[in-house]
C-alpha cells in the first residue's frame, strides 16, 4: 500500500454504489439515495488515496475489516451526513416546549428537581445549546430551574461536529433562523463576541454537555441515564423505516415515564406501531412515554 498519489477517480459501478451504502446504512441508519451516486465517487476517490488502496473492492474491504472498520466508516461517514443546522430552528416547536412541556414537567418533577434533555443527533451544537437557552429564558427558570440540576446532552456520530460543539465558537450563518432584533437580543445574553463569531457564555456551557455516540450503537445510551425530553430532529428522515423503529426503541427505553420525545417538523412517527401517544402541544405533534404501556408486545425491544 502506499500513499504516493495523491487523486484518483474511480468509477463507481452501480454495484459497488449499492454495496457501499449498505455498509453506511447497516453502520449508521443513513440511506443515500439513488442521486448520491456521483458525490460518493468523488468522497470514495478521496478515501482510497487516504487509505492507499486503488479499487474499491480494497476499499470494501477495509470498511468490513475488524480493526481499521470503524475508523474508517466513522471518516466516510462524516463526509456524507447533512449536518446542517442553527440556533433556534423550528422555532414554533420550542415555543411549545417552552410554554407548554417544560412547565407540565416541571411540576412533575418538583420533587426530585431534576431535567434532563437529549438533543440525539446534535451536530454542531446549536440544538442543544438552544435548549439551555430556552429553559433560562423561561419564567419557570427564576421560579424553579435556576435551583434545579438542569442538564441538556448533544450527541452526534459525526466527530468533527462534536469537536465544534464543544468549541462552542459560532459564526452568523448559526442565527439565521433569528429576525434581527431576536438575534441582537439572544447574542447579547448568551455570548461574547470574539471577532467577528460568537461565543457562548459559560452561563449556558455548565448546563450542556457533548459525547460522540451512534444512534444505532444499543450500549451507547447506557452511557447517561434517563432523559425527559429527547430531541431527535432531522436525523431520523435520512434512515429506513426498520432502523427508525430501532432508534425509536432506544428512545422510548431512555425516555422517563412522561417523558416526551420531539421530531423535525417533517418526521413523525407514521407506519411505525409504537407505545407513544400521540400528543398535540400548540401545532406541533409530540409523542409521550404513557404511564402504563399498551401497544407492540415486543416487551425487551420497548423495554418492558
Ligand atoms: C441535519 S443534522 C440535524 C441537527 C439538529 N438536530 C437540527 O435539527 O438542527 C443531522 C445530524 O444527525 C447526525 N446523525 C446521522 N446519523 C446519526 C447516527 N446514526 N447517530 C448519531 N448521529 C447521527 C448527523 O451527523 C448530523 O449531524
Amino acid at each position: 500500500m502506499t500513499n504516493a498519489r495523491s487523486s484518483v477517480t474511480v468509477d463507481l459501478t452501480r454495484e459497488e454504489f449499492v454495496s457501499l451504502r449498505d455498509v453506511i446504512t447497516g453502520f449508521c441508519g443513513i440511506r443515500l439515495s439513488d442521486d448520491y451516486q456521483a458525490r460518493l465517487q468523488r468522497v470514495v476517490s478521496l478515501r482510497l488515496v487516504r487509505c492507499g488502496v486503488e479499487t474499491v473492492v480494497d476499499y470494501l474491504r477495509i470498511l468490513g475489516g475488524s480493526l481499521q472498520e470503524v475508523g474508517e466508516l466513522l471518516r466516510l461517514v462524516e463526509e456524507v451526513t447533512n449536518t446542517e443546522t442553527y440556533f433556534f430552528r423550528e422555532e414554533f416547536q420550542l415555543d411549545a416546549l417552552a410554554e407548554e412541556i417544560l412547565p407540565e414537567l416541571v411540576e412533575r418533577r418538583e420533587s426530585r428537581r431534576r431535567l434532563t434533555l437529549w438533543s440525539a443527533g446534535c451536530s454542531s451544537g446549536e440544538e442543544p445549546f438552544t435548549l439551555a437557552m430556552l429553559m433560562q429564558r423561561s419564567p419557570l427558570w427564576g421560579r424553579h430551574l435556576h435551583r434545579w440540576e438542569s442538564r441538556v446532552l448533544g450527541t452526534d456520530i459525526n466527530r468533527r461536529m462534536i469537536r465544534r460543539a464543544r468549541e462552542g465558537l459560532y459564526r452568523a450563518s448559526s442565527f439565521k433562523g433569528l429576525a434581527e432584533d431576536q438575534r441582537r437580543e439572544i447574542q447579547g445574553q448568551f455570548f461574547r463576541a470574539v471577532g467577528d463569531a460568537f461565543s457562548v457564555r459559560e452561563a449556558i456551557r455548565k448546563h450542556v454537555s457533548f459525547l460522540h455516540l451512534n444512534l444505532l450503537d444499543r450500549d451507547g445510551a447506557g452511557l447517561f441515564g434517563e432523559m425527559d425530553v429527547i430531541l431527535c430532529r432531522n436525523v431520523l428522515m435520512y434512515f429506513p423505516l426498520k432502523v427508525r423503529l430501532r432508534v425509536i426503541q432506544g428512545f422510548f427505553r431512555k425516555l422517563a415515564v412522561g417523558g416526551y420525545l420531539l421530531l423535525g417538523h417533517s418526521e413523525n412517527l407514521l407506519g411505525l406501531e409504537t407505545p407513544f401517544e400521540t400528543v398535540r402541544v400548540q401545532e406541533s405533534l409530540v409523542y409521550r412515554k404513557p404511564s402504563r404501556h399498551r401497544g407492540p408486545r415486543r416487551d425487551d425491544e420497548w423495554g418492558r
